[in-house]
């Protein structure tokens, strides 16, 4: 018994510290929606701790003294109906359920999107079995893995999936939202604190579910707007042999079937865009981040790296290395 006690309590302690391993919990907020809700999470807590000590404690209370009494007392009085019990216990758990009702309608009003104004930034998010599509149309980019936002503005996000349901969420910034095909859905983001956060697809949709994540970049307005300009100016042309061989490679190869590089016949959409691949931390779905060794061995095995995606390849090890040497020119 004690054994067995012992092995549940460190499996559910395991489960939280593991939880809580990650930055990325709702409960260290980064936007008005996040801090929002995080609040009504510790308001509903509190009120459930609160009945919780009430009630858990009275019986202990009753237990322990009815047991100092000893069986020699007989039965105790036996009561039959309280009207005026009956009435407490049922007017209490009503007005807390009212109040909980009233402050989460209060709180879903607080974090509704704002009228969309003109100052907003739009983005499309688009899902796709496994990686996020991340198009900017007023400042034309197109781009994934990474959405970039400036501190202190409000985005008004349009979500589309091209195959199943996933679910868009960034723990620190704002609730899930279901990306629903042929439906479009809307949702809204801010942020004043500069700074990277976690996001996740949060609807179980197929085998690589899990890495399927991606990363909300808070700029302040300047480097947003560095930003911008570096995904909006032209992929530089090859320099030496390699970076030219390893053009050739993806430009003549079966790359271009699935994926877009701006200003080349690359015009694939069923991949990431990868015009400015190296500007950004992660690759594949957000799963891996953007080293030469990863690189390396994804061009080599994709499917060992991430079972079930599209990505199909059969390339040498020195072409490899001169993809690679081109991809590096995609900033
Ligand atoms: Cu997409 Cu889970």
């Amino acid at each position: 018994m004690r054994a067995s006690v012992k092995a549940a309590a460190t499996a559910l302690l395991g489960c939280a510290l593991s939880g809580c391993a990650a930055s990325s919990t709702f409960l260290a907020p980064s936007s008005p929606i996040a801090s929002r809700e995080a609040w009504l999470f510790w308001v509903v807590v509190g009120m459930a701790a609160v009945v919780f000590v009430l009630v858990e404690g009275l019986i202990v209370l009753v237990v322990i003294r009815d047991r100092q009494r000893g069986a020699d007392e007989g039965e105790p009085r036996q009561v039959y109906g309280n009207r005026n019990l009956e009435i407490v216990w049922t007017a209490i758990p009503v007005l807390l359920v009212i109040t909980l009702f009233g402050l989460t309608v209060g709180t879903m009003r607080a974090v509704a999107a704002p009228g969309p104004s003109s100052s907003d930034l739009n983005i499309t998010v688009i899902g796709h079995r496994w990686w996020w599509e991340f198009d900017y149309p007023d400042l034309n980019i197109k781009t994934a893995e990474e959405l970039h936002i400036p501190a202190g503005k409000n985005v008004q996000i349009t979500l589309k999936s091209v195959d199943v349901i996933h679910s868009f969420w960034v723990p620190q910034l704002a609730g899930k939202t279901d990306v629903i095909p042929g439906q479009v859905n809307h949702m809204w983001l801010r942020s004043d604190q500069v700074g990277t956060y976690d996001g996740q697809c949060a609807e179980f949709c197929g085998a690589e579910h899990a890495l399927m994540r991606f990363h909300v970049v808070v700029d302040s307005p300047t480097d947003f707007q560095a930003w911008v300009a570096g995904q909006q100016r032209p992929v530089p042309a090859a320099q030496t042999d390699q970076e030219q061989r390893g053009q050739d490679i993806v430009l003549r190869g079966p790359c271009i079937a699935c994926h877009t590089i701006d200003g080349t016949s690359a015009q694939g959409t069923l991949g990431p865009n990868l015009t400015h691949l190296s500007s950004r931390s992660t690759f594949a779905g957000g799963a891996f981040s953007l080293t030469d060794a990863n690189l390396r061995q994804w061009l080599k095995d994709p499917q060992a790296m991430k079972p079930g995606n599209d990505m199909v390849v059969a390339l040498s090890d020195p072409d490899i290395e001169a993809v690679i040497a081109y991809l590096k020119l995609l900033r």
